[in-house]
């Protein structure tokens, strides 16, 4: 039977790579994301791996949202993965926590007993490099948040059944990222790390995916990872 893996954020970004990836390893891939065109966009791509897929257009915010899209999972035979992609700034420092942090555990608790009563699972939060070190950052609620879920995922390293791990990358080499890079100046740019390829972290969730121990984090600094 094919694993089935929600994705969430999966309609573009990191989101989209990591759905493309778990589709060409043979899961199946419910894409949710509150761009009901660019998830759409996503599971047509992935149904040319000839797995299953379907998006589901979800704020996921919304904890009424967050449960629909375990729902869909469920009817498809899943989950077996959620990655727990979704995040980002926003406008408010509320708002900010709900995305980054209420949300993934929000969807986590609600995949432990589907995942268990499947024979085992995998949870992978996305957090980013704004959660570790000690220097001033400039969307204090998204390093506060950033920083919650990786305490979320080592706090659940013992939970029976369900492996959560956690990868925490640095600038990510999508095409938006690359426009603005090419924008900085000269010094900027010689103080700023090489940006990560997309592919690299796509590789690293696949890997933590099938035999990541519960509670890893691995960070992703361009150019290393530790
Ligand atoms: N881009 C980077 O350099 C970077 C670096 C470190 C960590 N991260 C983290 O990686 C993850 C992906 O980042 P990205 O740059 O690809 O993101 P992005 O801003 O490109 O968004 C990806 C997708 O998430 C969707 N989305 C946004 N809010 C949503 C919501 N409330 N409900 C459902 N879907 C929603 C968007 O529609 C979009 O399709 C995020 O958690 C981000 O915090 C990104």
């Amino acid at each position: 039977m094919t694993n089935i893996a929600i994705v969430t954020g999966g309609g573009g970004g990191l989101g989209r790579e990591i759905a493309l990836g778990l589709a060409g390893a043979g899961h199946g891939v419910v894409v949710a994301d509150v761009d009901e065109a660019a998830a759409s966009q996503t599971s047509e791509q992935i149904r040319g791996y000839g797995v299953p897929a379907l998006s589901v257009p979800a704020d996921l915010s919304d904890p009424a949202a967050a449960e629909h899209v375990v729902a869909v999972a469920r009817d498809l035979g899943g989950p077996h993965i959620l990655v727990n992609n979704a995040g980002g700034w926003t406008s408010s420092w509320a708002s900010t926590l709900t995305l980054n942090l209420t949300s993934p555990m929000l969807l986590t608790r609600l995949c432990l007993d589907p995942m268990r009563a499947l024979g085992g699972g995998a949870v992978v939060n996305i957090a980013s490099s704004a959660a570790v070190g000690a220097e001033p950052y400039a969307a204090p609620d998204y390093g506060a948040a950033k920083a919650g879920l990786i305490r979320f995922t080592t706090a659940m390293g013992a939970e029976p059944g369900v492996r959560v791990v956690c990868v925490v990358p640095d600038w990510i080499g999508l095409p938006r990222a690359h426009d603005e890079w090419s924008r900085l100046s000269p010094a900027e740019q010689a103080a700023t790390r090489p940006l990560i390829p997309p592919g690299d972290i796509v590789a690293v969730v696949l890997d933590l995916i099938a035999s990541g121990k519960p509670g890893t984090v691995v960070e992703m600094w361009g150019g290393g990872t530790t």
